[in-house]
This record gives structure tokens, sequence and C-alpha cells, in this order.
């Protein structure tokens, strides 16, 4: 987001209200608007915050998770670019993993079905949850660009089904495992976010708004050396990606791949990052309840 809210607690009757002290737009990569110098202030505050509830909710997100008319406001933060499943029907995907230059027509329309169905539910199921009024705020990585193989549009994702050739050619795995192997992921495209929410109807968007982050999230300006180690931001970038996907590739590859193919992935981002630098494609977008 660009801007971000500096807020502190007041004690309000039995309970504590959040009052807002300041609005801080986060602009640059330096100075007052800088990101981190909102962090700073934040963790400065962070020790003024009462005491909160936590709970957690055994489901998903794409239908019911709490009771009717229960809530004022909702946020998730990188969580709506999961699918609920692999689209389906997109085993000819021969030689992908996500949506590439390569994938034959029906891999795109069905990607694009899976997420308006998956988009729709999680609207119309917190539409029964949020009161009258409540605000719904999401956080996801998309796309500013309809053809979802062009630039911000997860390149991370071709590289890594590339390393899987790779190994595949030298017989390390079998190319047609890679063939049915799909991710259940989408960079949604944000004219289609829009078009979702107002097709629904429950929601009324307020604000949308969109931010780019390095593809190496250390990458920073308090990191200024890893700028030009190509090798130090390979590693993060091979890692931070390895957290997110292991699992997924070990339950359709197993296990004795995993070490090799994120050795291999962390060269081949090396190898990128020194002809260019990537940065991933957010969106945030803040709705009320009809
Ligand atoms: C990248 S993590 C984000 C975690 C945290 N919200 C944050 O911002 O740091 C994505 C999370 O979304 C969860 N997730 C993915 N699909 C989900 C679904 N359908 N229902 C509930 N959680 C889901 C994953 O289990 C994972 O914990």
């Amino acid at each position: 987001m660009d801007s971000n809210t500096h807020n502190s607690i007041h004690e309000h009757g039995h309970g504590h209200v959040l009052q807002v002290e300041k609005v801080f737009h986060m602009t640059s990569r330096v100075g007052e608007n800088s990101y981190s110098h909102n962090s700073a202030l934040q963790r400065e505050k962070g020790n003024d915050v009462g005491p909160c509830f936590i709970a957690g909710m055994p489901g998903s997100f794409y239908g019911r998770l709490f009771p009717s008319k229960s809530l004022d406001f909702v946020h998730s933060s990188y969580g709506v670019h999961w699918l609920s499943k692999v689209p389906q029907g997109i085993n000819n995907n021969k030689g992908n993993i996500y949506m590439g230059k390569t994938s034959p027509h029906n891999v795109f329309e069905a990607y694009l079905e899976q997420f308006q169905s998956d988009f729709s539910l999680l609207l119309r199921s917190r539409a029964d949850e949020i009161k009258l009024g409540g605000q719904m705020i999401l956080t996801f990585i998309g796309r500013s660009i309809k053809d979802p193989t062009t630039r911000d549009c997860y390149l991370v994702l071709e590289l890594l089904a590339k390393c899987l050739l790779n190994m595949a050619a030298e017989g390390l795995i079998e190319e047609a495992d890679i063939d049915t192997f799909n991710l259940p992921h989408d960079t949604h495209f944000i004219e289609e976010v829009k078009i979702i929410v107002e097709k629904e109807g429950s929601f009324v968007i307020d604000q949308l708004e969109t931010f780019e982050v390095n593809m190496d999230a250390n990458d920073n300006e308090e990191n200024k050396n890893c700028g030009f180690d190509k090798f130090t931001c390979g590693q993060n970038v091979s890692r931070c990606y390895r957290a997110v996907l292991e699992s997924l590739l070990v339950d359709h590859f197993g296990q004795a791949i995993i070490d090799d193919l994120f050795e291999r992935y962390a060269e081949f981002i090396v190898e990128y990052l020194s002809m260019e630098k990537t940065k991933n494609f957010n969106i945030v977008i803040s709705m009320e309840r009809k």
C-alpha cells in the first residue's frame, strides 16, 4: 500500500478504540515517506497495543467461516492469490506449471474461471458475515496487464518450470510429471477483480491501490549491498519460494529432487537478476458492505 495508518489506542468504555494519529504515505524508498520509517514508528508504538483475542477458524476462506453479521472488519494479507484448487482440464499444459507463453488457450480460460468462481464465493461468504457498513481489505499478488505471460505476471514461476525441464532433460524427473503439475495460484488481473466485485454486488469498492515489492524482499534501502550482490539475492529468492512451494512440489515429484531444484533455481534467479531487477505487483482493495 502506498499509505499506512499510524494508530494510537485509547480507552473507551470497556474496550479500546483505535484512533488515527497520523496517516503516512509510503511513496518513496527513503526518508519520511519510506516503508522503513513507517515500520520503525509502528515498532515504537507496538508495546502500546492492548489485549487482543486470537482464534483459529478451521476452514477455507472460500466458504463460510464466521457467524452471520458478526464482523465489522475483515483483512486478508497475501492469501487470496491462492485458488481453492488447481483448475480442471489443464493436463495439456505441457512444460508449464502455471499460465505460460506456450500454454494452450483452454489453460487461460480454466484459470480465469477458477478465479471468478473462487473470488465470487469469497465475496458472498464474507458478505454474509460482515455487518452492513462493515469493511473488507484484501492484499494479494496481482497484475496490471491482462496477458498473464507478460512482465509483472509471476515470471518466477516460469523460471522454476525451466529448472524442472532441465532436470527432466538430465533424466532426474519425468517430463510427463511436469505436464501434469499445475499450481493452484493466480495473479489476478486488476480489471477482472473490479468486474467480479461489481457483478457479485455485495460490496462497493472505496479504494483500490497497487504497489510493487522487490523480488528479493531483503533488497531494500536498508540493505543497499543486496542490489549489487546478485548471488545473495538469488539465494534469498530461492529460499523464499522454497518455503512457499516445497510441500506442493514434494507431493508431486517427491522429496529427493528438492535441494537440487532450489540450488538450480537460485542460479537461474542470479542469471535473471543480472539482466534486470524484478518486482512483484500487488493489489490492495478496500470495500464496504452495502
Ligand atoms: C503467504 S501466506 C500469508 C500469511 C499472512 N496472512 C501474512 O500476510 O503474512 C498465505 C496463507 O494463506 C493461506 N491460505 C491459502 N488458501 C487459503 C484458503 N482457501 N483458506 C484459508 N487460508 C488459505 C495459506 O495457508 C497461508 O497460510
